[in-house]
């Protein structure tokens, strides 16, 4: 059986070094962290999100504070929102909650945060400081991914990672990561032909392509880490019943619970081939929080 790597706890880890750099700034007499976070519309998702977010931010003692825009907020409008937080000093960081409405474009929006309260990492000042091996805020799930690794005392070096998902929040930062630390890193994707020999390979695999199930135990090299990014919501009973054959039981607790949620990986076949494995709930998704609360600090430290 492999080993749980629990992000539930490293992530409260991380967010007490985060509430002693807060408390070590007020010792300094200066002023706690800010962040605003930027929602706009009534997606529930963002909004189970958002109210997280905040949550942790009085935990740590960061000041969050909220701007709620309706959906039918014209660009402009968003534009000097960003502005107006870009200019104020009692803000640090800045998040604009993803995905926007339609008839928003995002990219402009994240391209008008300034790259020193951009806590996201999302920047193109910040991903190409990323790319060139320099510090600067780097997106939050990957970041924190690599917290989790370094924690669990996973080397790096020469092994062969396989990270599954191209996106610019994910699977692409993570791979730079990777590379930083000396990994041997492939990306693949859902055009990857012959995906399950690709991550067989794999002496870590992270996936992070938001496919429930995707990743069967038999995909799974004996013995890998296994890091799943993926936090998918099952609607399909049927499909609830093939992903979670192996664990029967959590599939009848989630149900209880009212929602079937899964990763990327089908936990309870991972378990039975890898070494260690984050579990759905419980792994990367707290860990998210922690980054950016620790990018934050980041930000307001300078
Ligand atoms: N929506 C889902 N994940 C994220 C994230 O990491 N950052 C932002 N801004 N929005 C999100």
């Amino acid at each position: 059986m492999a080993t749980i790597l629990d992000g539930k706890a490293h992530a409260d880890r991380m967010l007490e070094a985060v509430r002693l750099g807060v408390e070590a700034r007020k010792a300094g007499g200066l002023r706690a962290p800010g962040l605003a976070v930027v929602l706009v519309g009534d997606d529930p998702a963002s909004q189970v999100y958002v109210r997280n977010k905040s949550a942790a931010c009085a935990k740590v003692g960061i000041t969050s504070l909220e701007h709620r825009l309706p959906a039918e907020t014209p660009q402009a409008e968003l534009d000097a929102l960003i502005d107006r937080l870009n200019a104020d000093p009692e803000v640090d960081g800045i998040l604009v909650q993803l995905p926007l409405p339609k008839g928003l474009d995002s990219k402009r929006a994240l391209h008008r945060i300034s790259p020193t309260k951009d806590v996201d990492g999302f920047h193109p000042v910040n991903q190409g400081l990323l790319l060139e091996g320099l510090p600067g805020l780097r997106p939050c799930t990957p970041s924190a991914c690599m917290s989790l690794l370094a924690h669990h005392g996973v080397d790096l070096k020469g092994l062969r990672a396989v990270v599954l998902g191209r996106s610019e929040i994910v699977g692409k930062p993570m791979a730079l990561m990777l590379l930083e630390q000396h990994a041997t890193v492939t990306i693949a994707h859902s055009r990857t032909r012959d995906l399950p020999a690709v991550c067989r390979e794999a002496d870590l695999l992270v996936a992070a392509v938001g496919r429930p199930g995707l990743v069967e135990g038999s995909w799974i090299k004996p013995g890998a880490v296994v890091v799943d990014v993926g936090i998918n919501r099952i609607e399909d009973e049927a499909l609830g019943a093939r992903i979670f054959a192996a664990e029967p039981k959590k599939l009848e607790t989630l149900r209880a619970k009212g929602a079937v949620l899964c990763g990327d990986v089908r936990f309870g076949e991972a378990m039975q081939v890898a070494s260690a494995v984050t579990p759905v709930p419980g792994g990367v998704g707290p860990l998210t929080i922690a980054g950016l609360l620790t990018n934050t600090l980041q930000a307001a430290n300078g």
